[in-house]
């Protein structure tokens, strides 16, 4: 906030608590102090009113109010850029006098946040690394190391993997062993830590709606052989030219993907994350394919990310996921 933005909060909020104090004091001046049954004078359909002073509790919970308010701006950010000194909240660790992520002092949701996690990592940080320690492989056999894994998972990928981690529509499935990128232990944990971003280029410009038709009628009938729905008007011997001029650069001659550029195999269609009908194959190679896997290094850091993969990798190698509770 601007040093103008910030007076101004301030003014204004200070500004009427004192206002409010000062009403509660003024009108309270000259009132009598005993109780009477004299009326104020005036009368509203009949209903008078007895000219009595403020109850006291009611006078006393008043100031309790604006005492709390003081307090609370004190204490908390309130006031413009005032941090507040909440006790506790002058570090991260207040041992080790480390900084919060903002370089800043005071108390705020996100700093309440770095505390939790904070001491939540000096929990269970020696057991995530114990397991980061061991190869992908062997924490994948694990019962204790599956379980936080199934955690994390269910807290960080299932909105997009899905809470069986069997994809979705533009998502892929994560327990049936074939893989976009590659399924070798390491090679999963990549995938995590870096991200990975699928770049599948469109087609209408350079090929034309017919060759769009045509080199999807061959991939569906020629790669993954199935046959064409009925009346559709396509030329699959055109379509295997186009796929031996355009596309095999990143599918492979045969069609088998390239793990390296996350060019999946198309002769696998169950495996298709944007549909595998003649229809929607078209849709894919007319207008192309963005798919963005986010990278999790700063999340979740090496040692969760190692148990991620174990627990990916796992979804494919067993015969009993691990389930989070
Ligand atoms: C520059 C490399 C490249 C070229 C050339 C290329 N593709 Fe792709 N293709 C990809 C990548 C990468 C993806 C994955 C996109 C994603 O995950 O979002 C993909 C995805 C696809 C898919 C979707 C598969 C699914 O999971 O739903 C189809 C179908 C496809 N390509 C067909 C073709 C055809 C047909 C051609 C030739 C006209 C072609 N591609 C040319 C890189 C390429
Ligand atoms: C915002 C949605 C999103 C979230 C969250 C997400 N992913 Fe992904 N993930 C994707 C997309 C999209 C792809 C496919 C990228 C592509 O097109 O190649 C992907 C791909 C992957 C792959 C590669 C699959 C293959 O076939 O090679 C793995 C492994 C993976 N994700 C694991 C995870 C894990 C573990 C998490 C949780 C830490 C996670 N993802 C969180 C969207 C997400």
């Amino acid at each position: 906030m601007t040093t103008f933005w910030s007076l101004y909060v301030t003014v204004l909020t200070l500004g009427t608590i004192f206002s409010l104090t000062w009403l509660l004091l003024s009108t309270r001046k000259g009132q009598r102090e005993e109780v009477t049954d004299e009326t104020v004078g005036h009368a509203f359909d009949g209903i008078e009113e007895y000219d009595n002073p403020l109850p006291q509790w009611w006078f006393w919970l008043f100031v309790g109010t604006i005492v709390f308010a003081l307090g609370y701006l004190v204490l908390y950010p309130g006031l413009g850029n005032w941090k507040g000194v909440l006790p506790g909240y002058s570090y991260l660790d207040n041992d080790k006098q480390t900084e919060f992520s903002n370089g800043q002092p005071g108390w705020t949701g996100v700093h309440e946040w770095e505390k939790e996690m904070a001491k939540a990592d000096a929990r269970f940080g020696p057991i995530f690394a114990k397991f980061a320690a061991m190869p992908i492989e062997e924490v994948a056999k694990d019962p204790q190391a599956l379980k936080m894994g199934a955690r994390l998972f269910a807290s960080n990928c299932s909105v997009c993997h899905g809470s069986d981690a069997k994809g979705a529509f533009g998502f892929p499935n994560l327990t049936d062993n074939d893989w976009r990128w590659g399924g070798e232990p390491e090679t999963i944990k990549t995938t995590i830590m870096a991200g990975r971003h699928g770049v599948m280029p469109a087609w209408a410009e350079v090929i034309g709606d017919q060759g769009v038709a045509d080199v999807a009628a061959f991939v569906v009938s020629k790669l993954d052989g199935r046959t064409l729905p009925e009346g559709a008007k396509a030329d699959v011997e055109n379509g295997q030219k186009i796929f031996a001029a355009n596309c095999v650069a990143c599918h492979g001659p045969e069609g088998k993907g390239t793990p390296a550029m996350g060019a999946p195999n198309l002769t696998h269609p169950q495996a298709f994350i944007y549909g595998s009908s003649f229809a929607q194959l078209q849709q894919t190679i007319r207008y192309g394919r963005q798919g963005q896997m986010p990278a999790q290094e700063q999340l979740q850091g090496n040692d969760k990310v190692h148990l991620l993969a174990a627990y990916v990798y796992s979804l494919s190698h067993q015969a009993e996921p691990a389930k989070a509770e």
